[in-house]
C-alpha cells in the first residue's frame, strides 16, 4: 500500500529472523524499519536517501517467529533537504482473529542526496489531516532540540 505520504511493508517472520526461543531479534526490525524509512522518504522525495538519525525506538512488544509484519513509514515533516518520517511497526498472529497490535514505534531522519553526493532540496510538504497536523507540530519541536544534540555529537567527533 503507498501513495505519496506513506508506504508499507509486510512480511512473515520465518525462522531466519528468530532466535532459538522464537523470539524475533531487534535488529532485524530495525532493519526493515531503515528499509521503509528509506522507501517512504525515496518515494517521497523520488530521490536517493541516506538515514542520518533514529530516534526512540522502544520495543514495546514481543515479535515472534510466525507473525506477520507490517512497518509503515509516513511523512512526518519536511526540511530543506530532510524528511523525517514517522515509523509503526504492527504485529499480527494471522491464526487468531482481532490480534494486530502495535509493537513498536519511532521516527527515522533522511537526507536527500544529489548526484554530487551532497544533500540536496526535497519537495515541500504540507500537512493535512489532523493527525498529519498534530503529527508535523510535535516534529518541529522535536527539531530544535536534534539541533543542539546534533553540535554536541560533532564537537565529540572531533
Ligand atoms: C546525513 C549527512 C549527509 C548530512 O550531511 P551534513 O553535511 O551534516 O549536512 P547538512 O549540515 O547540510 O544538513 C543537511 C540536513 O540534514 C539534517 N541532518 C543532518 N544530520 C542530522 C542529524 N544527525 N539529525 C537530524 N538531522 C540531521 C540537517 O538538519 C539538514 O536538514 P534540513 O536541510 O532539512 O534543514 C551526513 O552526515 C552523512 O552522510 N551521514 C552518513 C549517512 C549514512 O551513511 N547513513 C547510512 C547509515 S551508515
Amino acid at each position: 500500500m503507498s501513495n505519496h505520504k506513506q508506504l508499507s511493508t509486510s512480511l512473515i517472520m520465518g525462522p531466519e529472523y528468530a532466535n532459538l526461543y522464537g523470539n524475533v531479534h531487534g535488529g532485524e526490525i530495525m532493519k526493515i524499519m531503515d528499509n521503509t524509512a528509506g522507501a517512504a522518504a525515496a518515494h517521497f522525495v523520488r530521490g536517493h536517501v541516506v538515514t542520518a538519525r533514529v530516534d526512540e525506538i522502544q520495543f514495546l512488544r514481543p515479535v515472534h517467529m510466525g507473525d506477520f509484519v507490517t512497518c509503515t513509514g509516513q511523512v512526518a515533516y519536511v526540511g530543506r533537504t530532510s524528511i523525517e518520517i514517522y515509523l509503526t511497526v504492527d504485529v499480527e498472529n494471522l491464526l487468531v482473529q482481532d490480534s494486530s497490535a502495535r509493537a513498536l514505534e519511532a521516527f527515522f531522519t533522511l537526507v536527500a542526496i544529489g548526484a554530487d553526493g551532497r544533500p540536496t532540496p526535497v519537495p515541500a510538504y504540507t500537512p493535512e489531516t489532523e493527525q498529519e497536523k498534530a503529527l508535523h507540530e510535535h516534529v518541529r519541536l522535536r527539531r530544535e532540540f536534534y539541533e543542539t544534540r546534533r553540535e554536541e555529537a560533532k564537537a565529540h567527533l572531533r
